[in-house]
């Protein structure tokens, strides 16, 4: 069984969680599209015996990498600033988990160079409208990536060829710098020996990942496709121009992996039971007041990769009803159900009203959205803990009633319910 998970919101929904929970059932794990602005949080036992926990963010290895026996992979898709996926490969070790033969990056995914990161913020400071992007150089590599003059991860394995691309990409980079932002030129010499350092310590991992995947499903293995971010944030679907630089919707797993659509089998969204978003960008639903505090510090919604504090709001139906339609999603994971516990009364967004018109339906309008007053379903809240609740049929009532509604209105079934950062705090329906 060929697996995608994607998000359903605006990335952050829980995907870490659900997906090393799923990689117990796979052979392969692969990350996709995405880079080092992705934080993948999983949580797991720090002992065998289970005492305590111990909490690991990816950024760029797979999710899965804590499995004992299963193969991760970074993709194509996926573009790799090298010395944060070494510092990552680093941490693990430290960690007692040494990625070897079961791990593999394609030699066709994009690298990010300094020069990108150091665009990104400047650009960045230099925008009117602010993305609010992650400053770690996503949108100028995926841009060199269409512009046709990247460096890809193979190339770091071979000097002469990556002297000619760097060399290329200085003489326009450099020229860039100092004209427009009055910003110091990039060493040749000094990113030349540090990258073709970063090529050596990673060449052991560095592949055809498309042809290993490939023979594996040929021999019947099962491969679960991580994806990073969330449908609102992919580059055509999402709220552009407020969006990261990839394809985050179920496509984005087959270009991203030289895997064809054919062989997929399932696509899971995960969703969380309200919504967050970090960075700018509209947000119909987005909590007022004290209430947005006390929300965040409830949820612990601070960024997994820059710290920033996420902004949250409710549960916007719209959004993961299209979510569902462009992903081909046909079952949810809902994760952070608990954070809702204490709530006396709990809205859904059902639909936007913009100008005396009601929406029943996401609109990609940018204008729309920024002006949209949503119109709520306010539900009873349970006013009790979920958490360490394991069974679908335990949950207070008023909770699966909850679950129910969100099923009507998102037009898929639930089928994890996430109440707790563990393992062990998951329902399976
Ligand atoms: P991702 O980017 O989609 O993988 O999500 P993040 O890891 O950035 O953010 C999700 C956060 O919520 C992490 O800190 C998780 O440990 C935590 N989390 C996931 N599921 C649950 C849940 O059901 N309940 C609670 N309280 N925390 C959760
Ligand atoms: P995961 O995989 C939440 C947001 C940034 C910014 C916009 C563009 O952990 O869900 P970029 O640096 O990509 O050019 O920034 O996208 N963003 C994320 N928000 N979770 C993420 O990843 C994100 N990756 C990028 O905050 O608004
Ligand atoms: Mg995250």
């Amino acid at each position: 069984m060929n697996i995608i998970i994607v998000g359903t919101q605006w990335g952050d929904e829980g995907k870490g969680k659900i997906i090393d929970i799923l990689s117990s059932q796979v052979d392969y794990i692969v990350r996709y599209q995405g880079g080092n602005n992705a934080g993948h949080t999983v949580v797991v036992p720090a002992s065998p015996a289970g005492g305590g926990s111990k909490e690991y963010i990816f950024h760029l290895i797979p999710s899965g990498i804590l499995h004992p026996g299963k193969t991760c992979c970074i993709g194509n898709g996926v573009v790799i600033d090298p010395a944060v996926l070494l510092q990552e490969i680093n941490g693990l070790k430290k960690a007692g988990i040494r990625p070897g033969g079961n791990f593999k990056i394609s030699c066709l995914a994009h690298v990010i160079m300094p020069y990108h990161g150091k665009l990104d913020q400047l650009r960045e400071a230099k925008r009117a409208n602010k993305i609010g992007t992650t400053g770690r150089g996503i949108g100028p590599c995926y841009a060199d990536k269409i512009n046709r003059c990247g460096i890809r991860m193979g190339d770091l394995l071979n000097p002469k060829i990556f002297k000619e691309k760097l060399l290329d990409n200085l003489k326009e980079k450099n020229e860039i710098f100092k004209k427009v932002y009055d910003y110091q030129a990039f060493s040749f010499n000094k990113i030349y020996k540090d990258y073709l350092g970063f090529g050596r310590e990673l060449a052991e991992y560095i592949c055809d990942t498309q042809k290993l995947l490939s023979k594996a499903i040929a021999n019947k293995k099962d491969i679960l496709f991580e994806g990073a971010q969330g449908t609102f944030l992919d580059i055509d679907f999402g709220t552009y121009p407020f969006v990261t630089s990839s394809s985050a919707t179920s496509a984005g797993a087959c270009t991203g992996t030289g895997i064809p659509p054919v062989k997929m089998d399932k696509v899971i969204g995960v969703t969380k039971a309200y919504t967050t978003r970090v960075g700018e960008g509209p947000f119909p639903t987005e909590f007022a007041g004290e209430f947005q505090k006390i929300m965040r510090s409830r949820g612990k919604e601070f960024g997994a990769t820059t710290g920033r504090p996420r902004r949250c709001g409710w549960f916007d139906s719209l959004l993961v009803k299209e979510a569902v339609s462009i992903n081909g999603i046909s079952e949810l994971a809902l994760t952070k159900l608990d954070i809702l516990d204490e709530l006396k009364a709990i809205e859904v967004c059902v639909a936007y009203k913009y100008k005396g018109k009601l929406f029943k339906e996401f609109v990609p309008d940018p204008e729309v959205l920024k002006g949209a007053r949503p119109v709520y379903r306010q539900i009873p809240g349970w006013q009790s803990p979920t958490a360490h609740i394991s069974q679908y049929k335990r949950l207070p009532a008023k909770a699966r009633s909850y679950i129910s509604l969100l099923e009507a209105l998102s037009g898929a079934d639930i089928s994890m319910i996430s109440v707790g950062s563990s393992r062990a705090e998951t329902i399976f329906v």
